[in-house]
């Protein structure tokens, strides 16, 4: 008989210790996944039918708007394994619940180079290749090779390999059509046994100067790029937050021209040959929002794109604050501000 859930799933669960922006709202289900085998047990149980399902990893890029009225599925499927090796590379297999930066400090420790840069990103390794996490020049679809995902029925255990992934900036399939169709159980990395280190992003380059490092190591890097995030972003066991709010905005090059003009210190990055990136961080910092406190929520002072909560913020607070934010954006410079986090109401996700 399939017992799954009875007993995994407990009713009315509180949120709060389960989200880095701290905000307290209830699961009207929850269970907590350890392997594939109670993850389809649940999937396949009669009482899952018909119930909304919402996946979560580490809660580092959520946002409970409300109550939400369905299944949350908390993903600690553990494990790390080498499934492939020759001379120059290791394919390491991770578990979805595994914490990343614990994953980026093991690959480290080992001498595996490629996720050095995405040091002390909070979050989970299945969350990983959802948003194709990135930072200080690296994104996680460099050193993707394939992952396995359960369909949402729990019927079959799907493999997805990089090309299928349609990565993006802070996108991929699971994000679009993909979306509440399957569950990421394991990641598999592909990892370099002789590391080419990047170090184009400028914070980087400067720390290696001020260190005397003209010779780095994976190690070297992984330690500068945690320096720099303590230095930049809050800690959320200290301050609620969900790390950068907003995604940066790619606009046409005449757009960007446009703010060039009124303002001359404008920062972007050319996106090929017609679109620029526009840091948001910048667009909402010069919207006035820069280390402002709005009740029990505010943006970070030393991080604009980051919204915080003060203590006790509720999840509409903080969406107030950020359609706020949002609109006195868009009336500045024209521009629509694209939430990078999701954002989950009583019904779902938007
Ligand atoms: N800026 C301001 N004011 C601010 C913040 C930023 O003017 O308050 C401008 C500055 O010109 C700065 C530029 O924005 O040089 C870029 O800022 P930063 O280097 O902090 O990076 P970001 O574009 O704001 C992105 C990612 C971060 C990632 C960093 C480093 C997105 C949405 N965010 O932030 O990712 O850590 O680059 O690579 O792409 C996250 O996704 O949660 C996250 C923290």
């Amino acid at each position: 008989m399939n017992t799954a859930f009875e007993s995994l799933v407990e009713t009315d669960v509180d949120l709060q210790p389960h989200n880095t922006l701290n905000i307290s709202a209830k699961a009207r289900y929850f269970a907590s996944v350890e392997s594939e085998h109670q993850l389809k047990g649940i999937l396949r149980h009669p009482k899952t039918e018909g119930l909304k399902i919402m996946v979560l990893g580490g809660g580092s890029n959520v946002l409970f708007a409300e109550d939400f009225d369905g299944l949350v599925l908390h993903i600690e499927i553990k494990g790390r394994e080498v499934v492939k090796e020759t001379d120059d590379y290791v394919w390491l297999k991770i578990g979805a619940g595994e914490n990343w930066h614990q994953t980026v400090r093991y690959c480290v420790g080992q001498g595996w180079g490629g996720i050095e840069n995405l040091s002390l990103i909070p979050g989970t390794v299945g969350a990983a290749p959802i948003q194709n996490i990135g930072a200080y020049g690296v994104e996680l679809q460099e050193v993707f090779e394939y992952l396995e995902a359960v369909d949402i029925e729990g019927r079959e255990t799907r493999r997805y390999e990089k090309e299928h992934c349609e990565f993006g900036y802070r996108d991929s399939i699971f994000k679009g059509e993909l979306k509440g169709i399957v569950i990421v159980t394991n990641v598999v990395l592909k990892l370099s046994k002789n590391p080419v280190l990047n170090t184009s992003y400028g914070a980087i380059q400067a720390e290696l100067e001020k260190r005397n490092l003209d010779q780095p190591t994976i190690r070297d890097i992984s330690d500068i790029v945690i320096d720099i995030r303590n230095s930049k972003l809050p800690n959320p066991d200290l301050l609620g937050n969900a790390g950068s709010f907003f995604k940066n905005p790619i606009v046409k090059n005449e757009i960007y021209n446009r703010i060039k003009e009124e303002y001359p210190e404008a920062p972007g990055y050319k996106m090929g040959e017609y679109k620029t990136k526009v840091p948001a961080g910048w667009l909402i910092e010069e919207a006035g929002w820069k280390g402002k406190v709005v009740g029990n929520t505010g943006t970070y002072k030393q991080q604009a794109l980051v919204i915080v909560n003060h203590g006790g913020a509720t999840g509409g607070e903080i969406l107030n604050l950020a359609d706020q934010i949002k609109k006195s954006v868009k009336e500045q410079f024209g521009i629509a501000l694209v939430p990078e986090v999701n954002i989950v109401t009583s019904d779902g996700t938007i």
